[in-house]
């Protein structure tokens, strides 16, 4: 497996603004909210008067999808949670300083006062503060420590020639390129994973977990696997005997202004690698359009969210070559969610879908092995062979149709020949590389 994939729950996410008539120090200040048929709208206040910069939340599953969109309150307190699909929804007060208040059960069209509940100490407030919060909890190895000196030495790797190049493994170039840390499932363990004599060996097992075990657990020897799981494993041992990262500011000024839009779709099993709105060049492209996923390992097919109807749907992705390897590999140790099944299933692979200016989809998929047929290969007379023989191909192209509803797939003959250049052209431009033969039909 790749270390660029990374994980998030199957959903969607789409951000806007409010109305500025409630953003701070506005004309509107001290007024009362106008709340239309379709939202909600009020005052949210604590002890000492009313909550500023703290999140409403209204979420529904009457939809099709699960659904919520999230607001800020102003100085005054105000909300409103505009423009709501028709149901009845869960409001909420979150907040840092706060615990969760209770659900009030309420359609659109409605004033609502809420309370928000503050929290009873800084351990039960820090559990809303963001992961990276509890993430800078951890105390990496001294800048003197670089570049390591191995396992006779001090533990880390000679490869980690600097702390920044330590850091940088544990953030964006290896663990949180595909999932968070410091998040609850991994700033603590969880007691299903069994039990163990040290924090040390807690660690060894737990990144061995699923089908990205083998992944995590080469991570670990990258970085010198013994320094590293101690690291992590003092971090974990500080943060369970109690302590707390420093408190998040609320938001503040516009930043109170933003609304965002959750739909959940996809499957529980499937993991979200990417997903593509509009033409990247165009952005008015496919506006209120569908929005389509790519579920990578994971399964395959294409899930597409109609963010109008909150409504999801799939379009399968078949292989041509049955015998086409599953992608992801089986699981290196039992997970404490899974146990020991191959939750990731997928032959196709789907990667990086795009938009062309006429709103159909683009991807890459496996259709095959990876091996490339003659024409590709060194001493071939194909032109494109001669400028770039290539030998192995580990996905290949599809094209979905205008409403990307069904996919037109890897007809003959070749990608390579001039018709099909505006794809190769866009994705090149994209900076992406499609890396395949299998053709599209021509009809443009
Ligand atoms: C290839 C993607 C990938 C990479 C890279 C990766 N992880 Fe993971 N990680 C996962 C997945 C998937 C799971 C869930 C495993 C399961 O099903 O139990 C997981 C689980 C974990 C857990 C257990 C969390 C829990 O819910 O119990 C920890 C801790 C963890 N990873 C730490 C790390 C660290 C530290 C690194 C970097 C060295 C890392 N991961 C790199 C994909 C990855």
């Amino acid at each position: 497996m790749r270390s660029d994939m990374f994980y998030r729950a199957g959903t969607a996410v789409v951000v806007g603004a409010v109305a500025v008539f409630l953003s701070a120090g506005s004309a509107g200040a001290g007024q009362a909210v106008m709340v239309d048929g379709d939202d909600i709208g009020g005052v949210v206040s604590g002890p000492d008067g009313p909550e500023a910069g703290v999140w409403v939340i209204a979420e529904t599953t009457d939809l099709p999808t699960r659904f919520n969109r999230i607001v800020v309150t102003d100085d005054d307190g105000r909300y409103l949670i505009p423009d709501l699909p028709d149901a009845t929804y869960d409001v909420w007060v979150r907040g840092y300083g706060l615990v969760d208040s209770e659900k009030v059960r309420t359609p659109p069209g409605s004033t609502l006062n809420l309370t928000a509940v503050v929290a009873p100490d800084d351990a039960a407030a820090a559990q809303y503060y963001p992961a990276g919060h509890w993430l800078s909890l951890i105390e990496v190895p001294g800048a003197d420590q670089f570049p390591g000196t191995g396992p006779d030495g001090n533990g880390i790797s000679p490869n980690m020639r600097s702390q920044a190049e330590w850091m940088r493994t544990v953030k964006s170039g290896g663990c949180t390129a595909c999932h968070s840390l410091g998040n609850k499932a991994t700033r603590e363990v969880p007691p299903e994973l069994g039990e163990f004599d040290s924090m040390v060996d807690a660690w060894d097992r737990r990144i061995q977990s699923g089908q990205a075990g083998g992944s995590m657990s080469n991570g670990l020897n990258r970085m010198g696997r013994q320094a590293a799981l101690e690291m992590f494993a003092d971090w974990t041992d500080r943060i369970m005997a109690g302590e707390l990262p420093e408190a998040p500011r609320r938001p503040q000024g516009v930043e109170r202004n933003i609304v965002v839009s959750q739909w959940d779709w996809a499957d529980p099993k499937a993991y979200l690698h990417d997903e593509i709105a509009t033409d990247k060049r165009d952005p008015t492209v496919n506006a209120y359009g569908p929005i389509y996923g790519a579920l990578e390992a994971s399964a395959d097919y294409v899930p597409v969210l109609d963010p109008v109807a909150n409504a999801s749907s799939e379009i399968p992705v078949p292989v041509r070559d049955p015998d086409t390897p599953v992608a992801a590999g089986p699981p290196l140790a039992s997970s404490p969610y899974w146990g020991d099944e191959a939750i990731w299933n997928s032959q196709s692979n789907v990667h990086n879908p795009m938009l062309d200016e006429d709103g159909r989809v683009w991807l890459t998929s496996r259709v095959r092995g990876p091996q490339n047929p003659d024409m590709c290969l060194e001493g071939s007379d194909h032109p494109s062979a001669q400028a770039f023989p290539n030998a192995r191909a580990n996905r290949h192209g599809d094209r979905g149709d205008d409403a990307g509803r069904h996919l037109l797939q890897h007809a003959p003959p070749d990608l390579r020949r001039g018709r099909e250049r505006h794809a190769v052209d866009q994705r090149r431009r994209a900076g992406h590389r499609l890396a395949g033969h299998e053709d599209v039909p021509r009809d443009r």
